[in-house]
């Protein structure tokens, strides 16, 4: 009897850091794929490379895939999906249509992968190491991405509408959006840093231009001789597909910036200038982030890392696509 229990007692001690180690990463782990495809992460790194090389804003794009299909069911890929026999596809959904873009890319790296190995990475995982890379090519920090997720077999565009916050949602609504998804305050400023790179369409902000509370006024927390720049491109009607820098200051460096730029009212979304107005613990970390760069970079990977944890289809779960647009 007393054999048998110090047995178990061992066995679950020697299991512990296993346990632990799955907890934190939702089962991933870095080393997935290192007897199964060693090459996937320099197969992923350079197709990104060749991308963003060509056109630097695929960096910002292939980053911003990543965040809506994490927030929609977790990260599994389904934002990749196609319409298709009985998948209506996130991509026609409100934060995505004419908004979402790099999909060429992932295909061009999935065929890259699955020449070298065939169905064994996941979509979901290209994804996520896609959005490591693209920061790092940017000159962002870099992070070891745990793997071993798995691809979905449906899509949600309701999820996609619903959970993935708006740019003109309030400051509250945002943060519930992301503690849905269990993450807090410190996430949401550090990952809102990802618009140091990137672009957003007119459509996305003209409402702090002329009518931000619906009586006609504009947003008074926007520097007004930015506005005013804005405003010859981004008119009262028309030009909604109009490009705008997210940073306009550095637009395709990933650095601080993005907070430097919120702290004199020049935060190009309304979604960003609230992290200063409206809470005090997110306007503590604005500050911080524009005080030091190296403390946002720190706290990016680790955001990114917990973000790309999301409910993860793991083990039997879900399936290692063929073709990321479509289910096997
Ligand atoms: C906090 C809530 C967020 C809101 C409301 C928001 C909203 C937006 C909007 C409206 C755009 C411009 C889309 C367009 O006009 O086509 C945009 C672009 C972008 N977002 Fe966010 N975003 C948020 C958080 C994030 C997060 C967490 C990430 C990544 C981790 C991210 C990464 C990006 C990037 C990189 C772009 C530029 C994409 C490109 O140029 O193709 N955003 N975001």
């Amino acid at each position: 009897m007393a054999l048998s229990k110090s047995i178990l007692l061992l066995s679950l001690l020697a299991l512990s850091p296993l346990c632990f180690c799955q907890q934190s990463n939702g089962g991933l782990s870095p080393q997935f794929y290192d007897h199964s495809c060693p090459k996937v992460q320099e197969i992923v790194k350079s197709v990104v490379a060749k991308a963003v090389a060509k056109e630097a804003r695929m960096a910002a794009s292939l980053l911003r895939l990543h965040f809506h299909d994490c927030f929609v069911k977790g990260c599994d890929a389904s934002i990749l999906l196609d319409s298709s026999g009985g998948i209506i596809s996130e991509k026609r959904a409100n934060p995505n249509r004419n908004s979402a873009r790099g999909f060429e890319v992932i295909d061009e790296i999935k065929s890259a992968v699955e020449k070298e190995c065939p169905q064994t990475v996941s979509c979901a995982d290209i994804l996520t190491l896609a959005a490591r890379d693209s920061t790092v090519l940017a000159g962002g920090p870099s992070w070891e991405v745990p793997l071993g997720r798995r691809d979905a077999k449906s899509a949600s565009l309701s999820g996609s509408n619903n959970n993935i916050p708006a740019p003109n949602n309030t400051f509250q609504t945002i943060l519930t959006k992301f503690k849905l998804k269990g993450l807090d305050v410190v996430d949401l400023v550090a990952l809102s840093g990802s618009h140091t790179i990137g672009n957003a369409r007119c459509t996305s902000f003209r409402q702090r231009l002329y009518n931000q509370t619906g009586n006609g006024q504009p947003d008074y927390s926007l520097d007004q001789s930015y506005a005013a720049q804005l405003k010859t491109r981004c008119p009262r009607s028309g030009g909604d597909q109009n490009l705008f820098f997210l940073d306009f200051v550095s637009p395709t460096k990933f650095d601080n910036n993005y907070y430097k730029n919120i702290l004199v009212s020049k935060g190009l979304l309304n979604s960003d200038q609230v992290l200063l107005t409206k809470n005090e613990a997110s306007m503590d970390l604005v500050k911080k982030y524009a005080e030091n760069s190296q403390i946002f970079f720190e706290q990016f990977a680790k955001s990114m890392v917990k973000m790309g944890n999301i409910s993860p289809l793991t083990g039997s779960q879900g399936e290692i696509r063929k073709n990321c647009r479509k289910v096997n």
